[in-house]
């Protein structure tokens, strides 16, 4: 590998380290909102649950939803807890109290010190509740919407920047599914009138729910011919799995991440060269993760029940490395990918669980996640990378090592992450650190496990840590690390 000062890919925008809390399963209720449980705050969150997140340092959370937002009355969620009404959530048969709302939600971000990527219901609802819920939680005063707001309690607008415009609309479960004309257009729209009243928001319009939607690519081209100057990000969504117990095959899909991306950057500029405009259209991943283990076990669960344990996936080691390669692929496409979000946070496909006024615990993806979020600030450099490859079933020339180099200006830290995805061999690692003079390794983080399938759960909630016992070191100008045959690495220098 070569890295070298002046080879810049792009700054990093913090909010690739976001995440996703939906009112879905235990995200919400027995997740981050927990009254009974002995750490709760006087609100009902779950303090302990809250310092968790903070060692991730969670930049930008998505909320409400996902395909909850797309039968979601705002208004139900504000106002005095007991005149708020119960509701039936189609998306996931469910039974939603209101019990927490756009209020208490946003105070609760806010100490956490982490920005809200507010979603707007576009699937049975459209261009008034968008720009209503907009004026509620953004407008100063002295309109019917600023100021039920205050009289709720809430002096001060929320002053919500980033909103997603609806949620996987191409999608034949999403309530009110549309066709891409008929959402280019409503987008457009609410579009429109979102920045008549607020212009300083930024707007992310729907992409794909998958790469392999019948619909792709035909899906961004139209609704971005709809929506092009009006929106700043087209969002892109996908979940990984090992369904067929092919690890090889497994941690290579992470090419399918690579070239989703570049595919839909490919038809951003198409539609950027047909309008002749300016402006570039950056992406928004915002939903990405693994997702598999629970998929059927959750069809068999009672519906409309208040927060049961759906999509309560326990992950192994073998996945911690899938979203290691993940976060790896979407920082080496920090020139076009801005807002990332790990989906989701707590409970529900998540790096923290908790059992319900019990205990909290870090899953094995805990890991890569704050590992990146926290040292992963700064500049991403184009490194040279020559790796062994390897082909699986459905991918050939896999790279073994799989990685990217952040440089932090400010505290003067370069920082490698790296995958090791060879089943057998360890990787020596060799790279010349140009323009890195007297620089020497600081920290080498390793997540290694003999067991593939080792997990942590409520009884065991360390059996998948990281260790700093790597052994990369500098000599002449040169790192020399060995990276464990299926490992991730965090070597930090300065
Ligand atoms: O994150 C879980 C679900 O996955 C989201 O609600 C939806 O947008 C996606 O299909």
């Amino acid at each position: 590998m070569i890295i070298d000062k002046e080879y810049k890919l792009a700054e990093v925008d913090s909010r690739i380290f976001g995440s996703f809390i939906e009112h879905l399963g235990r995200a919400v209720y027995g997740g981050i909102f927990d009254p009974g449980h002995p750490s709760a705050d006087e609100y009902g969150f779950r303090q302990d649950v809250t310092a968790m997140i903070q060692e991730i340092g969670v930049p930008i959370i998505r909320y409400p939803g996902g395909n909850f937002v797309s039968g979601y009355n705002w208004e139900d969620g504000v106002g005095p807890v007991k005149d708020r009404p119960k509701r039936l959530d189609l998306a996931w048969r469910a039974t939603e109290p209101n019990e927490v709302g756009t209020n208490e939600f946003m105070r609760w971000a806010k100490t956490l010190n982490a920005d809200v990527m507010m979603a707007v219901n576009l699937g049975t609802r459209g261009v008034d509740a968008a720009r209503n819920l907009l004026e509620y939680c953004n407008h100063p005063s002295g309109s019917y919407y600023s100021d039920l707001r205050i009289s709720h309690g809430f002096t001060k607008p929320h002053g919500i920047k980033t909103w997603c415009l609806g949620n996987e609309m191409d999608g034949s479960w999403q309530v009110g599914q549309k066709t891409a004309v008929e959402y280019g257009r409503l987008a457009s729209e609410t579009a429109k009138a979102m920045r008549l009243i607020d212009p300083s928001i930024e707007l992310v319009a729907c992409g794909s729910s998958f790469r392999s939607m019948p619909t792709y690519a035909e899906w961004e081209a139209t609704v971005l011919d709809h929506t092009y100057e009006q929106v700043d990000y087209l969002s892109l969504h996908t979940y990984y799995g090992n369904a067929d117990n092919d690890i090889a095959n497994y941690l290579a899909k992470s090419l399918d991440m690579d070239y989703f991306i570049k595919e839909v950057i490919a038809v951003c500029d198409y539609i950027k060269a047909k309008k002749r405009s300016k402006k570039t259209m950056n992406l928004s991943f915002d939903e990405w993760n693994v997702w598999f283990h629970t998929i059927e076990s959750d069809m068999k669960i009672e519906p409309w029940q208040v927060a049961s344990s759906q999509l309560e996936d326990t992950y192994t080691f073998e996945d911690a490395l899938m979203v290691g390669s993940m976060l790896i692929t979407l920082l080496r496409n920090a020139d076009r990918v801005k807002i990332a979000c790990l989906a989701q946070l707590v409970n529900a496909i998540a790096p923290i669980m908790t059992v319900t006024g019990g205990p909290a615990w870090r899953q094995s993806i805990f890991y890569p996640y704050m590992h990146a979020s926290v040292y992963g600030r700064g500049t991403v450099l184009r490194p040279i990378v020559v790796s062994p490859l390897y082909d699986s079933k459905e991918y050939t020339d896999v790279p073994m090592l799989d990685s990217v180099v952040v440089y932090n200006e400010e505290t003067e830290e370069l920082v490698i992450f790296a995958v090791n995805k060879s089943l057998e061999d360890s990787l020596l690692l060799e790279c010349d650190i140009r323009g890195f003079e007297d620089y020497r390794v600081i920290q080498h983080s390793i997540l290694e496990n003999g067991n593939v399938k080792a997990v942590n759960n409520v009884y065991q909630q360390d059996a998948v840590i990281p260790h700093d016992g790597g052994d990369a070191k500098v000599v002449e100008g040169w790192i020399h690390a060995s990276l464990p045959n299926l490992s991730w690495n965090m070597i930090r220098l300065q």
